[in-house]
């Protein structure tokens, strides 16, 4: 079967791609393991895809990492993904740096224990000029604290008399998300087969196309994102309107 690579539409490239990474835990009692071998597995998967979505050509690539919900979990679980990240951060940096790929962040941050958000700091100080694929990491991140942050921001602005009531629409809304600087995504991967959204991206996925798999992140390849690529490029999005308008 020939690559679906190579079956791809190379003028429909998707934008802007983000994926809910789940699965490790059932991943690693698949294999007999702790939860945490499966984290470290995911890590592959992670420099597989970003290596995927830059040689297509995808500009954002936004990962959902861990989620505000994600803190409830048992505390050595917790303290073993924030090892992990920085880990992460430490050995990919060159990699990322030489594959031209920016690094962002959306989430509350300052969640974060210091020594993870000063080597996050460090790593998007260091690759910063690069103009190649922009990588999201979510940290930290839930929809619902980033849309009621949103709606703080514009109320302290009305109040101040920057922001007319009249002003408020979508486009202003937006500004005010993590988000502000990035395109919706065109395209949302969920893998583990959990057809569930878990507060990520309400606002920017109104119009995104969904596919999920019962691949689990530790299994997931390049291979598996341009197959999901490939899937997309085969719907038809009417953004409300009828199918004949769309060949009018
Ligand atoms: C996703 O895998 C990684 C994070 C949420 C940090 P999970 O850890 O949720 O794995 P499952 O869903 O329990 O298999
Ligand atoms: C969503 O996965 C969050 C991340 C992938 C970081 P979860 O495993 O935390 O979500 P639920 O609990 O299945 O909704
Ligand atoms: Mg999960």
């Amino acid at each position: 079967m020939e690559s679906f690579r190579n079956r791809l539409d190379k003028n429909r490239i998707p934008k802007h791609v983000a994926v809910i990474m789940d699965g490790n835990g059932r991943w690693a009692e698949k294999h007999g393991r702790a939860r945490v071998f499966g984290h470290e597995n995911g890590v592959e998967s992670v420099r597989s895809v970003v290596e995927g979505a830059g040689e297509i050509g995808i500009k954002h690539l936004t990962l959902y990492a861990f989620s505000t919900e994600n803190w409830e979990r048992p505390k050595p679980e917790v303290e073993a993904l924030m090892e992990l990240l920085v880990h992460a951060i430490d050995n990919e940096s060159e990699l990322l740096m030489k594959n031209n790929v920016r690094l962002t962040t959306i989430g509350d941050l300052s969640k974060m224990p210091l020594k993870v958000k000063e080597r996050l700091d460090r790593c998007i100080r260091f690759l910063n000029n690069n103009t190649g694929l922009n990588l999201i990491l979510a940290l930290s991140y839930s929809s619902k604290w980033e849309i009621i942050n949103a709606v703080k921001n514009i109320v302290n602005e009305t109040i101040d008399g920057n922001v007319k009531l009249e002003m408020i629409n979508d486009k202003l809304f937006e500004k005010y998300l993590n988000t502000a600087e990035t395109p919706d995504p065109e395209l949302l991967i969920r893998t583990s087969g959990e057809f569930r959204i878990s507060n990520f991206l309400l606002w920017q996925i109104a119009y995104s196309e969904l596919y999920f798999t019962e691949k689990l992140w530790p299994d997931f390849r390049k291979e598996d994102l341009f197959e999901a690529i490939f899937d997309f490029q085969n719907r038809e999005r009417r953004f409300g309107k009828t199918s004949e308008q769309l060949t009018m």
